[in-house]
């Protein structure tokens, strides 16, 4: 095979698995939110953890929420219908902003990890993240960021 031939089929597998992850993610992937406030409360519509797949609504793990007052993003895990849990994304060793993969967020910074319920399951980081009561009213979840 060519240089020239090679380079072009490379090329053409990655746009391939670039498409690929984005068709997956655009199907049951995070959602990013930006997520309205009325006192001291983040709302975030139920709705926004619904997708369908074939025809059948699922519910996405996470999503993450943002908003002008807020400094770092706030994830809101599911675990059923009626329990959630809100985790500000602020590394507890350096103050970096966390990312979510799966059922984690992780430091880009030194590489600390946490478990969906905010613990540590990495260092360097020593301190859990912290947590936000959350409340479901009606279609609505209720942060209390206060
Ligand atoms: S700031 Fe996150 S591990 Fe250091």
């Amino acid at each position: 095979m060519e240089r020239k031939e090679f380079i072009k089929t490379c090329s053409y597998s990655c746009l391939g698995l670039v498409g690929a992850a984005f068709f997956l993610e655009g199907c049951s992937g995070p959602k990013y939110l930006n997520a309205q406030f009325e006192d001291e409360y983040l709302l975030v519509p139920l709705s926004s953890f619904e997708y369908e797949n074939k025809e059948e609504n699922k519910f996405r793990k996470y999503i993450v929420a943002y908003n002008n007052r807020l400094k770092y993003p706030v994830s809101i895990f599911r675990f059923s219908e009626t329990e959630y849990r809100a985790l500000l994304m602020k590394c507890t060793h350096k103050g970096t902003e966390l990312q979510v993969y799966g059922d984690r967020l992780q430091c880009p910074a030194h590489g600390s990890e946490f478990t969906q319920n905010g613990e540590v399951q990495n260092g360097p980081a020593e301190a859990p993240l912290r947590t936000f009561p959350v409340q479901v009213e009606g279609t609505v979840l209720k942060i209390d960021m206060g």
